[in-house]
Parts: C-alpha cells; sequence; structure tokens
C-alpha cells in the first residue's frame, strides 16, 4: 500500500513475528511519529478553541479611552428623545461623578435626553460653600455637556430650605439675610444667562399642611420673599422660564390646594411665575390617580406644568410584576404630561438605578428608575417607548409653550 504522506510502498502482515525487525523498527517509529503529530494536532486544537471561547483575555480590560464593557451598544431603536413631540422636553437630574467619570453614563444621557437638570451642582451650598467663593465647575460641567448635546438646561434650585450654605447664619439681621439671598438669585441667573432654559426659583416653599412651610427666608423676610426671588431672577435674566417647584402636590391635595392658590395670587401680583413643577417622586403602588385633572386646574391659571424629578420607587424585593407596575405608573404619569399642551417637560430624577437618591432616603425601597445598575432599559423604559410611539401629536406640530 503507498504512503499517502511520504509516497513510500508499505507491507502490511498478520503475525508479526513474520517481519523483519528493522521494518518492524520503522513501523515503530512511524507509529511514534503519527501519534506525535496527533498529540500536537489536538494540543493545537485545543489551544485555538479556549482562546475563542474565552477570548484573549484582553478584550476584557478597556482600552484607554474605549468605553467600558457594559456601555451600551448604540440603541437600534428611536430613543426617547427622538420619540419625543416637539414642545415637550424629555429630560433627567445628572450626578456630576459619573458625567465626568462614566462614559456608558454620558453616552446614555445625550442619546436618550434633550434636556438635564443638575441633581445637585447648582444648589447653594455646592455653588458657593464660603461666602463670596463661588464653585462653578460641576455646574458649567453641566452646561457644556447639554450644549454639547443640543439639551436644555433646567437649573435647580435657587431658593431651598434645604443645602442653605453653613455661613448663612439664622442669626443675620433680615437685611443682611436678604441682601445675600438676593446676591446668590442674581449672581447664579446672570452666570447662566441664555444658557439656562428654566430655573426652579423657589422649592418647596409649602409644608404638608399647605401652609408656608418654616424656614430661615420666611422666618427672615415674611412670605414675600417667594415673589422678590422671582423679581430678581426674571430681573437677572428676562428670557429664562421661572418655575415654583414641589413634591406631594401631583394629585389634588390640601398641599396642591394651597400651591393653586399661591401661584394663582403671584400672578394676579403680576409675579413672573411661568411655570408650576411637579416632583413626581411616586410609589410603585399607589400613584396619584387625578394627575392629569389636577395638572389641567394649574395649566387654566395660565402656566406652564412639568414633570420634574419623576421616580417610582419599588418596595424590595424587586419582582417581575412590581416592575410590570412600575412601567404603568411611568406611562400614566407621561400620558398626563402629553394630555396638555402646557406640559412642557417631563424630567425623571436619575435615569439609572446605580445613581438613585432613593435607596439612601427610603429604606427598603429602590429599584426607581428607567434603567437598571447596569444601564439596562427596564419595562419602565419600554413604556415610556411604546406610549411615544403611539402617540398620534404630530411631531413636527410647532411647540405652543404658553
Ligand atoms: O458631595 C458630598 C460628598 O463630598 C460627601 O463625601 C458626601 C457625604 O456626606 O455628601 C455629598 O453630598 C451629598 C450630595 O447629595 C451629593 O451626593 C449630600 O450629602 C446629600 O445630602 C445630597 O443629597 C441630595 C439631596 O437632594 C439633598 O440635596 C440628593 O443627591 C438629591 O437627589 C436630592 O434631590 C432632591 C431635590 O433637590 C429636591 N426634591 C427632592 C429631591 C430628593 O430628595
Amino acid at each position: 500500500m503507498t504512503d499517502l504522506l511520504s509516497g513510500r510502498r508499505h507491507v502490511v502482515a498478520a503475525d508479526r513475528t513474520a517481519v523483519p525487525s528493522g521494518v518492524r523498527g520503522d513501523a515503530r517509529r512511524r507509529r511514534r511519529l503519527g501519534l506525535i503529530v496527533a498529540a500536537v494536532l489536538v494540543l493545537v486544537l485545543v489551544v485555538t478553541g479556549l482562546a475563542v471561547v474565552a477570548g484573549d483575555g484582553v478584550e476584557d480590560e478597556p482600552r484607554a479611552g474605549a468605553p467600558p464593557p457594559s456601555a451600551p451598544a448604540a440603541p437600534d431603536r428611536p430613543t426617547l428623545r427622538e420619540l419625543m413631540p416637539s414642545g415637550v422636553r424629555i429630560g433627567s437630574a445628572v450626578d456630576g461623578r459619573p458625567l465626568s467619570l462614566d462614559p456608558a453614563y454620558r453616552a446614555l444621557l445625550g442619546t436618550e435626553f434633550n434636556a438635564v437638570t443638575t441633581e445637585n451642582a447648582m444648589k447653594w451650598r455646592s455653588l458657593e460653600p464660603s461666602e463670596g467663593v463661588y464653585v462653578w465647575a460641576g455646574a458649567d460641567q453641566l452646561v457644556e455637556f447639554a450644549e454639547q448635546h443640543d439639551q436644555e438646561v433646567y437649573g435647580h434650585t435657587l431658593v431651598w430650605h434645604s443645602d442653605v450654605p453653613t455661613w448663612v447664619s439664622p442669626q443675620w439681621p433680615a437685611e443682611r439675610v436678604r441682601s445675600a439671598l438676593k446676591d446668590h438669585v442674581t449672581e447664579v441667573v446672570s452666570r447662566y444667562r441664555g444658557r439656562v432654559w428654566a430655573w426652579d426659583v423657589v422649592n418647596e416653599v409649602l409644608d404638608e399642611d399647605g401652609s408656608l412651610r418654616d424656614t430661615l427666608w420666611l422666618r427672615k423676610l415674611g412670605p414675600g420673599y417667594i415673589a422678590d426671588a422671582f423679581r430678581w431672577a426674571h430681573a437677572a435674566d428676562p428670557g429664562a422660564r421661572l418655575f415654583i417647584n414641589d413634591y406631594g402636590v401631583e394629585g389634588r391635595s390640601r398641599k396642591a390646594d394651597a400651591l393653586l392658590k399661591l401661584v394663582g395670587e403671584l400672578r394676579r401680583d403680576g409675579v413672573p411665575v411661568d411655570g408650576v413643577g411637579f416632583q413626581s417622586h411616586l410609589p410603585w403602588d399607589a400613584p396619584p390617580p387625578d394627575l392629569t385633572a389636577n395638572l389641567r386646574r394649574f395649566a387654566d391659571l395660565g402656566v406652564s406644568v412639568a414633570i420634574t424629578e419623576l421616580d417610582v420607587r419599588i418596595e424590595l424585593p424587586v419582582t417581575p410584576a412590581k416592575l410590570k407596575r412600575q412601567a404603568e405608573v411611568y406611562r400614566d404619569v407621561l400620558r398626563s404630561c402629553l394630555a396638555l399642551s402646557a406640559c412642557v417637560s417631563f424630567t425623571v430624577w436619575g435615569f439609572t438605578d446605580a445613581r438613585s437618591w432613593i435607596p439612601g432616603y427610603h429604606r427598603g425601597y429602590g429599584a426607581a428608575c428607567l434603567f437598571d445598575e447596569d444601564l439596562r432599559p427596564k419595562p419602565a423604559y419600554s413604556a415610556l417607548a411604546d406610549e411615544l410611539g403611539r402617540l398620534t401629536r404630530p411631531t413636527a406640530a410647532p411647540a405652543e409653550t404658553p
């Protein structure tokens, strides 16, 4: 038989003893060689196989500047900002840390939202930790990011009872408190004149029973501080939309009634209140039943309305049923906003569970956002995209913002 590898002829014998030793030796050498070749072949196959399965390991280490492996692939679906009808912004609160450090966070923020709110960077304590010394970096970073991504900036917040810098002393005489507050509002609004679309001028001025919240500003300056803050902000940037923002006012309640009365009075007194912000920090199982009707009665005052800080916290553990219910709450709030041409923006208070205030403040609750900890869209995200996809309202319609 002719050997295909060497071309040399072979002699095959039934009884080994009949074969001369030299020939037997050759045969043994050929068999050993064959075994070695086969073993090498198997080894090569195994090694290559392993390399294919595990990858070369190098890929696991994100290359410098390369998006981390968790970076969401470019969505092969229209994003929320692409689906949103004109005249209504889809926004998110932004945490400065991931904005600086996390390319995946930045990528999603830039592609999904056409409006951004500073979660903390524009609060008085962050901006002016010591008197007259301003720290603009965090706020500037977000405004620049927004301008690079064609997003509107919603400034949060100028006058609030929380996050007041420690150098503002309750011992001060009223006049000093007043000038410090006026200087702060004027300084901040002037700096971002024409670059911030809207401001939460005053935040959470009402207590749960609808009375004016007992704050340093109320104690020192009386209820007039609210109107003054709006006038100072308007003087610093006449083009910015000015909002009064609160929570627990999404459905009809004593607090919502009090806010409606306050806004009506301010408008009647010519105070430049352009809009009302409904924070909407909602529980997954008890959303406000009459949100649309409540928003409408504010819109009937001639102001814009906005969902400013939406999140839907889930009582842990998270289950598919709770995620489904959460998705319906997000969908319903969006529907309420889209039902009114006066609703000019729909903002979530952070878009990923990895960066949410809820677990720290609402013990036993979490998973409140549209994307999970790994930036994967949750049923709530799909519900919003689905609702926007169904929209009959023409997307090209010119904005009707009042
Ligand atoms: O930046 C400091 C950090 O340097 C320090 O090490 C750390 C530990 O104390 O604190 C960090 O500051 C925290 C800041 O968030 C940034 O993470 C503050 O302590 C913490 O109080 C602050 O919480 C924010 C809270 O407002 C108070 O300003 C939440 O992130 C923010 O989501 C929350 O947002 C409010 C809205 O402004 C108004 N409506 C309700 C909403 C939820 O409470």
